[in-house]
């Protein structure tokens, strides 16, 4: 029997960043638009001592630091009273207690349904899933019980294969929910609608029509109080191995046959398993890495780091549809733009009977799927220029999300994943077999670019492009890193 009257989001790592910046900011957010059910309470588990109001007057000025213009007295208010918090050590025998008996005083006799959000450093992940396996908090006596996980999820294969272990010792895979924030994004998204809901792209989104596929993420931001966890971990750790992977699944995958979890995830992990999985001997031609420069200074990060804060890299994704079509990727922190967008560059026109000025090449059709900050779709074709001889020039066909929705402001990512593992929808949430995958892909990558003879990731500029080497990559295949999003 399930206690309909009762559903709890119990947030272990209540008094950390991710709470304070993401959780209780989208939660906020979502009782404001009246998406959260009535009955929904947020119970916030950390060591330190905190009475309930302490902590919501903890939350509220967090709130009003992360989001001053949002911020609101009645509708704080209103949020504040599904706010409680316990105290405990998750990670010790004994440390949930107080947590059952919150619990049991407020869900009753009948028990109710849980969210349990593991908001803490990865490294606690396994002894928190095991205190709540021993303690019986998996059991759906009285209702469902969820668990969401950030990334990082393992730091290559073999320790995300033992977490899964962990984790499946206590709860079945449908009761996980594994974030990639990147999923939550409205525009990453809209690329199954783009390719699935329209007739006109698909029959040329294969190795017949396509030249490459361009994948990148590009932050201004440097680590700036992460450098601890980020020199641990590198720009392909942090980024490719889920955001961009996830992405490319998202491209290259072919359609579902229903528009469920499973559906979704089968075809995605099709994806992954058809690409390359290169040793870290031939993987050296196809990576390179560069870190920005004064990374080695920064807090928390070694002296003579060799850690990359950038990447590009060629993938193959060796299957009928996208056979001989590079996929690259590139993704860099400290760089001259925020900008996250993919490029499909078409094939040119088999014979092109126009003249054109000597030296110069025809751009060729280009598509490109902006998923922030200005997002939306832009189609570059060709134009005859006006009032002169068949003179052609290129031209954008764009689609802008602020334009077309102006009323509708994208939401932030974390508000989709929370309201949907409340609901228990696992379409946007990663499923084990995609994510050992993802790191059989990028573990000899990774193994290539930490060799001891392996070149040092090359320096680049604050505010720059990125390093050469990546320019010279495309370069030694005929290419140019292409921006279309841009303004
Ligand atoms: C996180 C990484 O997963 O994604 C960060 O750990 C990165 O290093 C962030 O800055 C980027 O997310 P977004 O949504 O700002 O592109």
């Amino acid at each position: 029997m399930t206690n309909d009257s009762s559903l709890t989001v119990v947030i272990f790592g209540a008094s950390g960043d991710l709470t304070a910046r993401k959780l209780i900011p989208s939660l906020y957010r979502l009782d404001r638009k009246k998406r959260l059910p009535d009955e929904l309470r947020i119970v916030g588990v950390a060591r330190s001592p905190f009475a309930d109001d302490a902590y919501r007057q903890k939350l509220r000025d967090a709130l009003r630091e992360f989001l001053p213009r949002e911020y609101d007295d009645g509708a704080w208010g209103a949020f504040a009273r599904r706010l409680f918090y316990v105290a405990g050590d998750a990670t010790t025998r004994g440390g949930l207690d107080h947590l059952k008996a919150w619990l049991q005083q407020h869900e009753g006799a009948g028990g109710g349904r849980r969210l349990y959000y593991l908001a803490v450093s990865p490294d606690l992940y396994p002894k928190i899933v095991a205190g709540l396996g021993e303690e019986g908090l998996s059991r759906e006596d009285g209702g469902w019980r969820r668990l969401v996980i950030e990334k990082p999820f393992g730091h290559d294969l073999a320790s995300a294969r033992a977490l899964n272990r962990i984790i499946r010792g206590h709860f079945d895979e449908a009761q996980l929910y594994r974030i990639d924030h990147y999923l939550g994004k409205d525009t990453v998204q809209n690329v199954l609608v783009f390719r699935f809901a329209n007739t006109l792209f698909e029959p040329v989104w294969n190795h017949n029509f396509i030249d490459s596929v361009q994948i990148t993420v590009a932050e201004t931001v440097p680590v700036g109080g992460r450098g601890d966890y980020y020199d641990r971990s590198g720009v392909l750790r942090d980024m490719f191995q889920n955001h961009l992977l996830q992405v490319l699944t998202m491209v290259a995958m072919e359609a579902p046959a229903k528009f469920t979890a499973d559906h979704l995830r089968n075809e995605k992990v099709k994806v992954l398993d058809a690409v390359t999985v290169l040793d870290s001997d031939t993987a050296c031609g196809q990576i390179v890495t560069g870190q920005y420069a004064g990374y080695r200074s920064e807090k928390g990060v070694r002296p003579d780091s060799k850690t990359p804060t950038y990447a590009a890299i060629k993938l193959g994704v060796d299957n009928w549809r996208w056979r001989g079509v590079p996929f690259y990727l590139r993704s860099g922190k400290a760089m001259d733009s925020r900008l996250s967008e993919v490029v499909i560059q078409f094939l040119c026109p088999p014979h092109l009977m126009f003249p054109l000025p000597p030296g110069q090449m025809l751009q060729c059709n280009r598509l490109a799927i902006c998923i922030q900050p200005d997002e939306g779709i832009h189609l570059n074709f060709q134009t005859k220029v006006p009032d002169e001889a068949m003179t052609l020039k290129p031209a954008d066909l764009e689609f802008h999300y602020r334009k077309a929705y102006p009323d509708r402001p994208i939401p932030e990512s974390y508000e989709r994943l929370l309201l949907d593992a409340i609901n228990g929808d696992a379409h946007l949430f990663m499923r084990s077999d995609e994510i050992e995958r993802a790191w059989e892909i990028m573990d000899p990558l990774i193994a290539a670019t930490e060799r001891p003879d392996a070149p040092p990731p090359q320096e680049y500029p604050v505010g720059s492009a990125g390093p050469k080497c990546a320019d010279e990559l495309l370069a030694g295949e005929g290419r140019a890193w292409l921006s279309l999003c841009r303004h």
